[in-house]
């Protein structure tokens, strides 16, 4: 047996683990969900150790389900939910506090007041990011200074700093590798992406010591291997990607102008732009799409921080649908003389719009507004907000002009009416691949191809098989009703 890959996708609410066969198939996965701590408004935690307890049993679970043992396992690639920052001790493995997620908005005012410095531009063209809570560096800066002593250990170098990619390396490896990928390192706030390296000007704006950070690696690199303790023999870990940027290797968007879009929590659109750091005037993020062979190749992305996330609140705090998978049904029946619109800004608006401070809103209620005006609005949402991503990538990036088919993925994909209403509002194709397991997939390509065992980036990339393209079947005139209706709702919402 052989060319089996063990792909470990560390999400924002569930770690999974999925075994991929020679012929790229996956044949055995495992699935965790974790707690969410919420300690204070817009304040996102988890456990390090739930999410590590998590990776060791759905790779336990995925092995079983696969009938392979560790010793079939050629490598493994590890994707993650990005800028999620854990600091643990070096000598003993442990966190000094919780993981600061990605969703967290608790460094709002340290972003403003770096903001009102007149920091934003330096920071911006060092690193293609833009001061928002969002990014990873605020967050090590806060662990540093809210967490006891915290500061004095890291100067002396006794802890270490990861993404959560970081993390399970340093647990998987038993202490001996402290390393990431160019694509996690790009989300920190502290990396030039021009230069590929930690920026030491920035660190020092933010009190950072280096001595915290992991070295940086290439997406396809020798990460170390795992203790045999934990599946009975070692197992080379060969890949890292950030979640987004494995969807978008797992989609083989590799030549610039192709486009991927993955509809979890939130929604994360990226544009592969070659070799080309493409500076956005629009308020999207440029960022490393992946480093292969000490080549970088870049990315315009644009991030929205509520997309399935909406759904489940209409299911878990809303409590008006039972399903999540029944929400595009449900929209189907809406009532079409009603134009309710939500703008689900629970965790503040990401690009383009960057409002930390704005909270949720729902407009044009009307007594007869139910569940279906609901789902049909939290679904919209997705689509108005995937439309306004594409809106400024095309300003930003012109060529490939009015051509652009989008590859979608994710959870929310799997349904019917939402992916042709996506394709209405953007008035462009979308293409939904036969293979939704894209983020771990394009992990899994990575250590498989760096393994030898799969494919080079050419023969993957014709793998890539569609299963259904979506056209846009609107009438244009209601198309700009509702975007214009949309458009206002955002307005209104926004803080400032
Ligand atoms: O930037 C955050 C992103 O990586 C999270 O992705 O799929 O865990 O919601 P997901």
């Amino acid at each position: 047996m052989s060319g089996f890959v063990l792909a470990i996708d560390q999400g924002t609410t569930s770690s999974r683990a999925i075994v991929f066969d020679g012929a790229m198939k996956p044949v055995g996965t495992g699935q965790k969900e974790f707690t969410q701590f919420y300690p204070a408004s817009g304040w996102v935690e988890h456990d390090p150790e739930e999410i590590w307890e998590s990776v060791l049993v759905t790779c336990k679970a995925a092995l079983k389900k696969a009938d392979v043992t560790a010793a079939d396992i050629s490598a493994i690639g590890i994707t993650n939910q990005r800028e999620t920052v854990v600091i643990w001790d070096r000598a003993t493995g442990k966190p000094i506090h919780n993981a600061i997620v990605w969703q967290d908005r608790r460094t709002a005012a340290l972003c403003a007041k770096l903001k009102k410095q007149g920091l934003e531009a330096k920071f911006t063209r060092k690193t293609g990011l833009l001061l928002d809570p969002y990014f990873s560096g605020t967050k090590i800066a806060w662990l540093l200074d809210n967490v006891k002593g915290a500061r004095k250990r890291a100067e002396k170098g006794e802890l270490l700093a990861g993404t959560i990619d970081s993390f399970l390396i340093w647990r998987l490896t038993g202490g001996r590798v402290h390393a990431t990928d160019a694509t996690n390192a790009s989300r920190t706030l502290v990396y030039n992406i021009q230069e590929n390296a930690w920026d030491a000007e920035l660190l020092k704006i933010l009190r950072i010591p280096s001595t915290l950070l992991p070295e940086v690696k290439d997406c396809a690199d020798d990460f170390g291997i795992t203790e045999e303790k934990l599946f009975g023999a070692g197992i080379r870990i060969l890949g890292v990607a950030g979640d987004q940027q494995a969807a978008t290797i797992g989609q083989a968007c590799f030549e610039p102008g192709m486009m991927k879009s993955t509809y979890g929590t939130g929604c994360f659109a990226i544009l592969n732009t070659g070799s080309d750091l493409v500076r956005s005037k629009n308020r999207l993020l440029t960022t490393i799409a992946y480093r292969l062979n000490g080549k970088t190749t870049y990315a315009l992305e644009g991030s929205i921080f509520i997309a399935g996330a909406a759904v489940q609140w209409l299911r878990d705090g809303a409590k008006m649908i039972g399903k999540a998978e029944h929400s595009g049904e449900l929209a189907a029946q809406a009532d079409d003389t009603q134009e309710v619109y939500l703008v689900p800004a629970f965790v503040g608006l990401g690009a383009p719009h960057w409002d930390a401070d704005a909270r949720g809103a729902i407009f044009g209620l009307t007594r007869n507004s139910g569940p279906a005006e609901f789902a049909r609005a939290a679904l919209e949402a997705v689509a108005f907000q995937t439309r306004d991503l594409l809106d400024a990538m095309r300003k930003d990036w012109k060529s490939g002009n009015g051509k652009t088919v989008l590859r979608v993925d994710g959870g929310m994909v799997a349904s019917d009416w939402t992916m042709q209403r996506l394709a209405d509002i953007l008035d462009a194709p979308v293409d939904r691949p036969t293979i939704l397991e894209t983020t771990a997939l394009g992990a899994a390509w990575l250590a498989g191809s760096k393994a030898g065992v799969w494919p080079k980036a050419r023969d993957f990339s014709k793998a890539w098989a569609l299963d259904r393209r979506f056209k846009s079947a609107m009438e244009p005139a209601m198309r700009t009703r509702k975007l214009k209706g949309w458009q206002d709702a955002v307005r209104r919402t926004l803080s400032k």
